[in-house]
C-alpha cells in the first residue's frame, strides 16, 4: 500500500491520508499497554502515517512522553518525517477531573515551553488551544502561537471544536492549517456552516471520533463494561436505548460493508475521506490490529450507490444521543 497524502489547507503541511490520534494509549478510553501503543505508532510510521495527534492533557503528560519514546526509538527515516500536532488549554486536577482552560497568551506560551520538553523536540509543527477559551479573545490565543511561529517553536497554528466566527476571527489574525473537530456518518454537524466557511478560507479537517469513539467501528456490543474512567461511561450515545439504536445503525452498515467484502470501521473512515480531500481522519487505534484495519480503508472506494446505501443506513441525524456530556456541549464554540 502507497500511503496518499493531502495538504492541511492552502499554508499548512502535506500529510498521510489518515492520522494516528494518540488519545486511546493515555486512558480515555480504558486501559491500555504501553509496549502496544509504542508497537502501534512505530507500525504507523512505517506504513507511511506522517501526522501524530495529541493533546498536553492526554494523561497529562503521558501522551507526550509516550510518543517521545516512540519517535527517539523508531528509524531516523520515519521520524524525520513524522509531524506532530498538540492540543494544549485543557485544565486537570490529579484526578483526572476537568476544571477548565487557560489559553492566555503567557499559558500558551508555558504550556509550549512543557510540550517540547516532554516530546524532547525543538519546535511543534501543529499547536492549537483545544477549546476556545470563553474568558480570552480567539485572537489574543492565536497571536501567541503567531508569536511562537515567528520564533520558531512552532510551525503552524490549527483551532479545535470552533464555529464560524471564531474561525473568521483567527484566520484574520494568522494563517490556519486546520481545524480539527469531530466529524462522521452518525456526527455531521460540521457540513451545515462550518465546512463551507472552512473551505472558503482554505483551512482543512483534522477529523476526530470518525468511528464515534468505537460506537460505529463494529466491534462494540451492548454488554461490554466500561471503566468509570472511560470517557464512553459517560457519552450520551453510550448510555441505555441511545446505545440500542446507534447499534442498530451499526448493524444496517454491517450489511453494507459485508456485500464489499470490508469491515464496518473501514465503511466509515472511507466515507469520512470520500467527504473531499480537505480532511484528514484521525484514526484512535491502540494496537496494531487496529491500526491495520483502519489503513485498509485506504484501499476502499465508495461509488455513487454505496455512498448512496450508506445514507440510507445511517441518515444524517440518526444518531440518538449528544456527543458529549451536557457539561462538555457547553464548553463547545462549535455547537453555538
Ligand atoms: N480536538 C478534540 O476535541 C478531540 C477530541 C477527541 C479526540 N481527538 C483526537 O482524535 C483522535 C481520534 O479520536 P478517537 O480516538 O475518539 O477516534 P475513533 O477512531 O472514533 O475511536 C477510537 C476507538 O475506536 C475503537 N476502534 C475499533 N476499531 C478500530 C479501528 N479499526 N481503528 C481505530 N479504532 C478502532 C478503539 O477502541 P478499542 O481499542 O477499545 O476497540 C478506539 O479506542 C484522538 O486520538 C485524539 O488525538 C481530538
Amino acid at each position: 500500500m502507497t500511503m496518499r497524502t493531502r495538504n492541511l489547507g492552502t499554508t499548512g503541511p502535506q500529510v498521510s491520508a489518515l492520522g494516528l490520534g494518540c488519545m486511546g494509549m493515555s486512558g480515555m478510553y480504558g486501559e491500555t499497554d504501553r509496549a502496544e501503543s509504542i508497537a502501534t505508532i512505530h507500525a504507523a510510521l512505517e506504513a507511511g502515517v506522517t501526522l501524530l495527534d495529541t493533546g498536553d492533557f492526554y494523561g497529562m503528560g503521558h501522551n507526550e512522553l509516550l510518543i517521545s519514546e516512540a519517535l527517539r526509538t523508531a528509524p531516523a527515516a520515519l521520524r524525520e518525517n513524522a509531524l506532530v500536532s498538540v492540543k494544549f488549554g485543557a485544565q486537570r486536577d490529579p484526578d483526572g477531573a476537568w476544571l477548565g482552560y487557560d489559553a492566555r497568551p503567557a499559558a500558551v506560551k508555558t504550556w509550549a515551553t512543557y510540550s517540547l520538553q516532554r516530546l524532547g523536540v525543538d519546535h511543534i509543527d501543529v499547536y492549537r488551544p483545544a477549546r476556545l477559551d470563553p474568558q480570552v479573545p480567539i485572537e489574543e490565543t492565536v497571536g501567541a502561537i503567531a508569536e511562537l511561529v515567528e520564533k520558531g517553536y512552532v510551525r503552524h497554528i490549527g483551532l479545535s471544536e470552533v464555529g464560524p466566527e471564531t474561525i473568521r476571527r483567527a484566520a484574520a489574525t494568522a494563517p490556519i492549517a486546520d481545524l480539527q473537530i469531530e466529524y462522521s456518518l452518525i456526527s455531521r454537524g460540521p457540513e451545515r456552516e462550518i465546512l463551507p466557511v472552512l473551505r472558503e478560507l482554505g483551512i482543512s479537517v483534522t477529523a476526530y471520533g470518525v468511528l464515534s469513539r468505537g460506537l460505529i467501528s463494529g466491534h462494540l456490543t451492548a454488554g461490554r463494561s466500561l471503566a468509570a474512567d472511560d470517557f464512553r461511561a459517560h457519552s450520551p450515545r453510550f448510555q441505555g436505548e441511545n446505545l440500542q439504536h446507534n447499534l442498530t445503525l451499526v448493524e444496517a452498515l454491517r450489511k453494507i460493508a459485508e456485500q464489499k467484502g470490508v469491515t464496518v470501521a473501514q465503511i466509515a473512515i472511507a466515507w469520512v475521506l470520500s467527504r473531499g480531500d480537505d480532511l484528514v481522519p484521525l484514526i484512535g487505534a491502540r494496537t496494531r490490529e487496529r491500526l491495520d484495519e483502519a489503513l485498509g480503508a485506504l484501499d476502499v472506494t465508495l461509488d455513487a450507490a454505496d455512498l448512496a446505501a450508506v445514507e440510507d443506513a445511517v441518515p444524517a441525524d440518526a444518531a440518538a444521543g449528544e456527543r458529549y456530556p451536557t457539561h462538555q456541549m457547553a464548553m463547545l464554540d462549535s455547537e453555538r
